[in-house]
């Protein structure tokens, strides 16, 4: 991508696209192309025709989407289908019209068979069933995927997938309800904290492991992929690495400062037992990430602490 490229960063107030944007910025990228929601709604066909046809992005990295944790893609499961559908069928579709140089869209690791083999190759993608509460979601990220693909087939647009695992980091979404794990049991510790509660109750197990991506370094991933990657088919963007939740809590039980006990209530669905990704395809392009959990989560809770207190 030329510095004087004309760059749209789909969801640019997200956690991810404020991350890309952060880093097309210290890139030196001049020229980068934003609109709010309220701005640009990309649920109507029409705005995005008429957007993309006044603006003429040369590069589109798609990380606007209606994103929530386990609660919330299992009660908004209508919404989540068709939001997402309608946002990644506009932008991708218009984006081949106008003929955008390249796009990336970006997935996560829930597209994944619910009991595929650890870690997630690239090419379990559709070998089995999906995780049931975030089915519509995954559903919606994997016809996004194939249609990347499609439009690279049948019109030769250099349009590209990625397949971010869970992430956390700045501007990420603290919601009481609808929120990703990380983030929430940051929220919960602190206020247990402040409050002085006795104790902090956790949904499910505990057992689960999970793998956690701070959003900078999938940024820097995603500009990677973006310069250097040209292919049909996933990337995986990950750690590698793995830890349960109840290590998770642990660890950030101690970052926040609380000194209470922990409990889990085993009656809340755990969902998938286990989700790492396996990274050897992005390793052998030439990409690592850099922040460690335990530093990206000391950042996030600064973060945390400089919005919500
Ligand atoms: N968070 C994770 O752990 C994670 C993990 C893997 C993959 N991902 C992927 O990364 C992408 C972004 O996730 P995120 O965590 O950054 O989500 P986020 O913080 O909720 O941000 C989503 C962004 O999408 C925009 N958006 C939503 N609906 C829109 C609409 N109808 N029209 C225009 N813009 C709309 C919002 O814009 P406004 O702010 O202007 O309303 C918001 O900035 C998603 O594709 C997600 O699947 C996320």
């Amino acid at each position: 991508m030329e510095k004087n490229a004309k760059i749209y960063v789909a969801g640019h107030r997200g956690m991810v696209g404020s991350a890309i944007y952060r880093k097309l910025q210290k890139e030196g990228y001049s020229n980068l192309i934003t609109r709010t929601s309220a701005e640009l709604d990309l649920r109507n066909q029409q705005a995005v025709t008429d957007f993309f046809a006044a603006a003429q992005p040369e590069y589109v990295f798609l990380a606007a989407a209606k994103v929530g944790g386990i609660v919330a893609n299992n009660t908004y499961r209508a919404d989540f289908l068709y939001e997402n559908l309608c946002i990644q069928n506009n932008v991708i579709h218009e984006s081949y019209k106008t003929g955008v140089k390249k796009l990336m869209f970006l997935g996560s690791s829930c597209i994944y068979p619910k009991l595929a083999p650890q870690p997630l190759k690239e090419e379990y993608l559709l070998t089995g069933l999906l995780e049931e509460t975030n089915e519509p979601y995954a559903i919606a990220k994997i016809a996004g995927i194939k249609m990347a693909d499609a439009y690279r087939a049948q019109y030769n647009c250099n349009f590209i997938s990625v397949m971010p695992t869970n992430l956390y980091g700045y501007n990420d979404n603290y919601h009481p309800q609808n929120s990703h794990v990380l983030p929430a049991l940051i929220r919960k510790f602190h206020e247990a904290k402040v409050n002085q509660s006795a104790e902090v109750n956790i949904w499910g197990s505990g057992t689960p492991m999970r793998e956690f991506l701070f959003a900078d370094d999938l940024a820097d991933a995603c500009y990677f992929l973006m310069e250097n990657y040209n292919e049909q088919g996933l990337v995986n963007i990950g750690t590698g690495e793995d830890l349960t939740i109840k290590d998770l809590a642990l660890l950030i039980k101690n970052i926040v400062g609380f000194e209470g006990a922990l409990t889990f209530d085993s009656s809340k669905p755990d969902g998938t037992p286990r989700k790492l990704m396996d990274v050897s395809k992005l390793h052998a392009l030439g990409w690592k990430h850099k922040v460690e959990l335990e530093e990206g989560i000391k950042l996030a809770y600064q973060d945390f602490l400089s919005k919500h207190s």
